[in-house]
């Protein structure tokens, strides 16, 4: 029996209705492998969970999460708690501690998904986003001061290293050498305006590509790479960018292959020291939390992304298979995409795809 710990963390919002839906397709994939077991623990760690103790995740949460093979996130965030502290008192210390370094975003049209671009189709929309998961810009490091006064000021400064640039264009060239003809790396840059750190990291860049001759590289700044992702998108194998770009970037990405509902990542520890987590690109989306119309995709994607890393690639072609079908199949096509489908109703349709295809 191959069995593995999974922690749930739901986290608030619509995090909780598409990793219920998530968790179904995976039980629905391993009832019918039979040599499969997942071991969960669910944590009901998020806003809600701070607003009665005061903090985001138990007090010992990343020693209770350590020894698991993987986390599956939904969400966290929520109105009435300052976004700095739910991010600060429960993602970033998972990612950081874990030693996520890499967050994998692919941007993949998947069959039965229109792109808002006119006239591109899935052969133009398949690549990948590399964000730095563990520096860069978002460093806690700076201060306010004066509060309140004329001389009222806020610094931060972004941290970037050797040891935190290298192993992320490293992760990323091995990538691109294993993908793609021509192999192609994009790498994010604003080298003109940010003239210590970036200038660095296209320092960085170009060093490593040297371990990675067959690897044509591309340093394009953030700003004309943002229209590329529009103008352009089929020229793109893997991004690699740092961890405020990646993130701006990702969520362009996802608007590109059908929107917020769709789009996966994976924040992952290849060293494998650590567990690595899967959670939606989206967030808790308080404006349609409660109401039962959120799009499960990313998530249910995200499960197969889990099911990847686990080393499970037979259910996971199985998972994106039944997905894919029952996309375009459309009968059960949720608000976001333009159908009246509920949550639920879109994950037992996933569901009973598995079934017949499995
Ligand atoms: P959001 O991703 O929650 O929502 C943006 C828009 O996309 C909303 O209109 C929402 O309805 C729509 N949307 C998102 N996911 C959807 C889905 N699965 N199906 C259908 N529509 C979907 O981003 P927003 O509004 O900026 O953030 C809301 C809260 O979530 C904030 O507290 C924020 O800090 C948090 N957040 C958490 C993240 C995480 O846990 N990784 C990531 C992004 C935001
Ligand atoms: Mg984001």
């Amino acid at each position: 029996m191959r069995s593995y710990s999974i922690a749930l963390i739901p986290g608030d919002g619509i995090g909780i209705d598409v990793i219920k839906e998530g968790k179904k397709v995976l039980d629905t994939l391993c009832s019918l492998d039979g040599g499969i077991k997942m071991d969960y623990r669910t944590f009901d760690w998020g806003c809600e969970y701070y607003l009665k103790t005061g903090r985001m995740m138990s007090e010992t949460g990343l020693d209770e999460l350590k020894d698991v093979d993987s986390i599956y996130l939904g969400a966290v965030g929520y109105p009435g708690v300052p976004d700095h502290v739910s991010l600060w008192g429960l993602l970033l210390p998972i990612r950081r501690k874990f030693e996520q370094y890499i967050n994998l975003r692919p941007v993949k049209l998947l069959r039965g998904i229109q792109s808002p671009l006119a006239g591109r189709t899935a052969e133009h929309l398949d690549f990948t986003v590399i964000r730095e998961n563990n520096e860069g810009e978002y460093s806690s490091i700076g201060g306010r001061m004066y509060e309140g006064t004329e001389m009222d000021l806020a610094i931060q400064s972004a941290v970037f290293t050797k040891h935190g640039v290298e192993r992320v264009l490293r992760y990323a060239y091995s990538m691109a050498n294993k993908i793609g003809k021509p192999k192609r790396l994009t790498a994010a840059t604003k080298s003109n305006g940010i003239n210590h750190t970036m200038p660095f990291w296209d320092e960085y860049v170009r060093k490593i590509n040297l371990e990675y001759p067959e690897v044509e590289t591309e340093i394009t700044h953030i700003d004309a790479l943002a229209a590329f992702f529009v103008t352009k998108p089929d020229v793109f194998d893997v991004v690699v960018a740092s961890n405020l770009f990646g993130d701006i970037l990702t969520d362009l990405g996802a608007a590109i292959v059908g929107g917020m509902g769709i789009a996966p990542s994976a924040n992952i520890n290849p060293d494998r020291k650590f567990p690595s987590m899967f959670e939606p690109v989206h967030g808790s989306a308080p404006d349609i939390a409660g109401k039962g119309i959120a799009n499960p995709t990313a998530a249910i994607w995200c499960a197969g992304m889990m099911l990847e890393h686990l080393g499970e690639h037979a259910l996971a072609n199985i998972l994106m298979e039944a997905l894919q079908q029952v996309l375009e199949e459309g009968r059960m096509v949720t608000p976001d995409l333009g159908g009246t489908a509920t949550t639920v109703q879109f994950g037992e349709e996933v569901c009973g795809k598995i079934k017949r295809l499995g």
